[in-house]
C-alpha cells in the first residue's frame, strides 16, 4: 500500500513534530556532527521544512552555499519561506535518486529521515556519492521502527497500529543495512551512533505526542483499523500520560561517512 505522502496535511503534522524540543535538540547534534565550515557547499537531500538547511547556512556563511532538494511542494514552500533571509540557500524540486547537480559540486551532504522513504536507496546513495567531491562527507539518519517501546494498556491494539504504520516508509528498518549500503556505494563509514527519541513522561510538546496525529491519519482505514479505533488508541496514550503512566522510546541511527 502507498507510503506516507508529504502533502498539505502531513506537512502540518510533521511541522508540529519538528518544532518540539526533542527534534530541535537532535538537529543541533546533526549540525555538530556534520561540522559545516565557512565557505563550504552543502547539499541537504530531502530538506523538508528547511530548518536544518537554515542552521547549516549560518555555519557556512554567505561565502558558502546550501542546496536543498525535496519532492514535496508544500514542504519546499515552507523551506523557501524559512530561509528567505539567507540568499545563499536554494531549494529545488528533485528526487533523491536524480540529483540536478554536476559531479563533485559539494563538500558535504546530509539526508535526515529521508532515505527510509526512498524506494531505491542505493540509487540515492550513488547520486550523493557522485555530487560529493573526493573526500567529501555525508551524514545520514534514519529510524528503525523495531526499536519502539511505547507503554500502553492494550498491547494487542498497539501491535496492530504499529503493523498498519509500518508501510508509511519504503523501509521502516533501513538503519541495519545502511553501513553495508554506504560501503557498496563507495563510502568509508567513519562512525555509527544511536540517537534515541526518549519521552519518559508525557509532554504535549514532545515528538511522541505530535507524531500520534500523523499515525492516526495514516493507519485509519488500513488493515481493518477504523478512525474511531485509531483515535481511541491515541486518546488512551494521552490519558495514561496525564495519569503519570507514560513511556516512549524510539531509536534513530546516525552514519557519518566519507567519499573515497
Ligand atoms: C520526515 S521528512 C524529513 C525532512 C528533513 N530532512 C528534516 O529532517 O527536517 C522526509 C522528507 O523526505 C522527502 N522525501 C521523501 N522521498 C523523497 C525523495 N525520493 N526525494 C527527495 N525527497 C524525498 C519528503 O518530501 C520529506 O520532506
Amino acid at each position: 500500500m502507498a507510503e506516507l505522502l508529504f502533502d498539505e496535511e502531513a506537512t502540518k503534522r510533521l511541522l508540529a513534530a519538528y518544532v518540539t524540543p526533542d527534534v530541535e535538540a537532535q538537529r543541533e547534534q546533526f549540525v555538530l556532527t556534520l561540522d559545516p565550515r565557512a565557505g563550504e557547499r552543502v547539499l541537504d537531500v530531502g530538506s523538508g521544512p528547511g530548518f536544518l538547511a537554515g542552521a547549516i547556512a549560518h555555519a557556512v556563511g554567505s561565502g558558502g552555499r546550501v542546496s536543498g532538494v525535496d519532492i514535496s511542494e508544500p514542504l519546499l514552500a515552507v523551506a523557501r519561506s524559512h530561509c528567505a533571509h539567507l540568499p545563499w540557500v536554494e531549494f529545488r524540486h528533485a528526487d533523491a535518486t536524480r540529483l540536478p547537480f554536476e559531479d563533485h559540486e559539494f563538500d558535504a551532504a546530509v539526508s535526515i529521515q529521508v532515505l527510509e522513504y526512498v524506494r531505491d536507496v542505493d540509487a540515492a546513495l550513488s547520486e550523493i556519492h557522485r555530487v560529493l567531491r573526493p573526500g567529501g562527507r555525508v551524514v545520514i539518519v534514519d529510524t528503525d521502527w523495531d526499536s519502539i517501546v511505547w507503554r500502553c494498556a492494550d498491547r494487542e491494539r498497539m501491535k496492530r497500529i504499529l503493523a498498519a504504520w509500518e508501510p508509511h516508509a519504503a523501509d521502516s528498518y533501513l538503519p541495519r543495512t545502511m553501513a553495508g549500503r554506504l560501503h557498496q556505494a563507495g563510502f568509508r563509514v567513519e562512525s555509527q551512533r544511536v540517537i534515541p527519541l526518549f519521552n519518559p513522561v508525557f509532554d504535549p510538546n514532545s515528538y511522541s505526542n505530535r507524531i500520534m496525529d500523523l499515525m492516526v491519519s495514516f493507519v485509519a482505514g488500513r488493515d481493518g483499523i477504523t478512525r474511531d479505533e485509531a483515535e481511541a488508541w491515541a486518546a488512551d496514550l494521552r490519558q495514561s500520560g496525564a495519569r503519570g503512566e507514560y513511556f516512549f522510546s524510539l531509536n534513530r541511527y546516525l552514519f557519518l561517512a566519507f567519499r573515497g
